[in-house]
């Protein structure tokens, strides 16, 4: 990201609200999962994934998903491999992520092949299940993306993808698209991938929820007038897991028009035939 300076921001725009553009610091980002192997590592997930919403969420889906699922499975942006304690002993992982990986979300796991370009380095039909965690919105060209989706696929294989709906602009400036159900229809169309259903993660409450302990987090980390921050920001704590309790309590209900993330699933066609995506 070019650190523009406020004032050169601030006059870049015939308004007064700053130009957003080419970026702006992130004071905060996502917490860091790592794959699970010791007890601690597995304690201090899952209490992040009680606050964290959008990956207590996903955990919660994957969780029903991956461990039916079977052959080779390869999670595509996979970052540090969090959810592959998940999957099942019949099935096989591998891991792949795109070069730039470390550089500009700072993930780097050692089991992961990473690759340059948009040609994912695996061979077409290999792949019983394509899993892809909160990478698409991330992903310049998402048709060219989900064409490597579909190409990968065997016939009749499964794909499931997650993305955030309402997110804070993150990992800037590689954050790119947030998606609807039909935007996903539009995407998946002449594909090679059917089947599609997209389930929402979440509700309009759970959203409401999540944005409110965002704004309390965002008081309490860096920035400026950082004591009055702080200040309000503890004031503001019970409110915030008043929030966290709710949320957490609100997922019992489905979402429909607002949700903080969609989990998405669609399967190859059971035959082979070109994909005419361009
Ligand atoms: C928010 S992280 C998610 C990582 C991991 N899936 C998880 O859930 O923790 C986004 C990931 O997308 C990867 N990514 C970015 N652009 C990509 C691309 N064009 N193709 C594949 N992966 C990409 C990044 O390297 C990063 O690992």
């Amino acid at each position: 990201m070019v650190d523009v300076p406020e004032e050169e921001r601030m006059t870049a725009s015939p308004e007064s609200r700053p130009n957003l553009l080419p970026g702006v610091a992130e004071n905060w980002r996502p917490p860091r999962y790592v794959r699970l192997s010791s007890r601690w590592q597995k304690v201090r997930a899952t209490f992040l994934r009680f606050l964290d919403l959008q990956s207590g969420t996903i955990w919660r889906d994957l969780a029903r998903l991956l461990p039916g699922e079977r052959g080779q499975i390869l999670d595509v942006g996979c970052g540090m491999q969090p959810y592959r304690s998940l999957i099942g002993r019949e099935a096989s992982y591998v891991g792949i992520d795109v070069s730039g990986a470390e550089k500009d979300f700072g993930f780097q796991s050692p089991d992961t092949t990473y690759y340059a370009g948009d040609r994912w380095p695996v061979d077409s039909g290999s792949v019983d299940c394509v899993l892809c965690v909160e990478t698409l919105e991330h992903v310049k060209d998402s048709r060219g993306f989900v064409a490597e989706i579909s190409r990968a696929l065997r016939p009749g294989g499964r794909v499931i993808l997650t993305v955030p709906f309402c997110a804070r602009w993150h990992f800037i400036p590689h954050d790119y698209w947030r998606f609807t159900p039909s935007g996903f229809a539009a995407l998946f169309a002449d594909s090679g991938l059917t089947d599609l259903k997209v389930w929402a993660r979440g509700n309009q409450l759970t959203v409401a929820c999540y944005k409110v302990m965002a704004l309390v987090f965002s008081l309490l980390s860096k920035g400026k007038r950082r004591l009055l921050r702080a200040l309000l920001g503890i004031l503001s704590l019970p409110v915030f897991f008043l929030a966290l309790v709710l949320a957490n309590l609100s997922l019992r209900v489905p979402g429909t028009v607002d949700c903080i993330g969609y989990t998405v699933l669609a399967r190859k066609e059971p035959f082979d035939r070109p994909v005419s995506l361009y």
